[in-house]
């Protein structure tokens, strides 16, 4: 479909906040290690850039996982299609996500992770689109509200393009 980009957050209102976000885990995680989980493939960008300013002890790790066809909508199962490396037992766990639309992904998702025994989870995204909730889910750190429309950009896609735009923009279809 015939689209064009439009910038809805710059690059710099977009750095700055996950400036403010790191300051604000260091301090919430001070004395302890984090470890990060980045959702694949959204998250990266931000895991990136926000791990860069966490000034507490960090370790990684990687999911990947994908909704189960048109069911998902109704039964909110996702597939995992790339577990963890490690286990998350007893690790101050925190969950990196590009955006949180209907809630089913992340919901499903921190449930699974909390049967795994961390000592304390927490979840953080980049965006975060309220209005589009269907199942609840406790955000922790949100960088940005944004409405209810199709964003692309610092990792998130559109027919997976657009990951690599620097800024957060809109789709909007010609
Ligand atoms: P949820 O389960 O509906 O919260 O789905 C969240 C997932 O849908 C995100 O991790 C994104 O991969 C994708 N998604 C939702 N809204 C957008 C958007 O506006 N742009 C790009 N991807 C989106
Ligand atoms: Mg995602």
């Amino acid at each position: 479909m015939n689209h064009h980009v439009e910038v809805l957050l710059s690059e710099e209102e977009v750095d700055r906040r996950i400036n403010e976000i790191g300051k604000q885990i260091s301090k919430d995680y001070a004395g302890k290690e984090v470890h990060l989980i980045c959702v694949l493939k959204g998250g990266s960008f931000f895991l990136c850039e926000l791990a860069k300013r966490i000034d507490v002890p960090v370790s990684l790790d990687f999911m990947s996982v994908s909704s189960y066809g048109k069911d998902t909508k109704s039964s909110g199962v996702v597939k995992i299609v790339k577990d963890l490396d490690e286990s998350i037992k007893g690790k101050n766990v925190l969950v990196i996500e590009d955006i949180v639309d209907s809630g089913r992904t992340l919901s499903y998702l921190m449930e699974l992770l909390k049967d795994r025994e961390p000592a304390s989870l927490r979840l953080c995204t980049l965006l975060d689109k309220p209005e589009r909730r269907v199942v609840d889910v406790k955000v922790d750190y949100t960088g940005f509200q944004v409405p209810d429309e199709f964003v692309v950009g610092y990792g998130l896609d559109y027919d997976q393009l657009y990951r690599n735009l620097p800024y957060i923009g809109v789709v909007k279809f010609d």
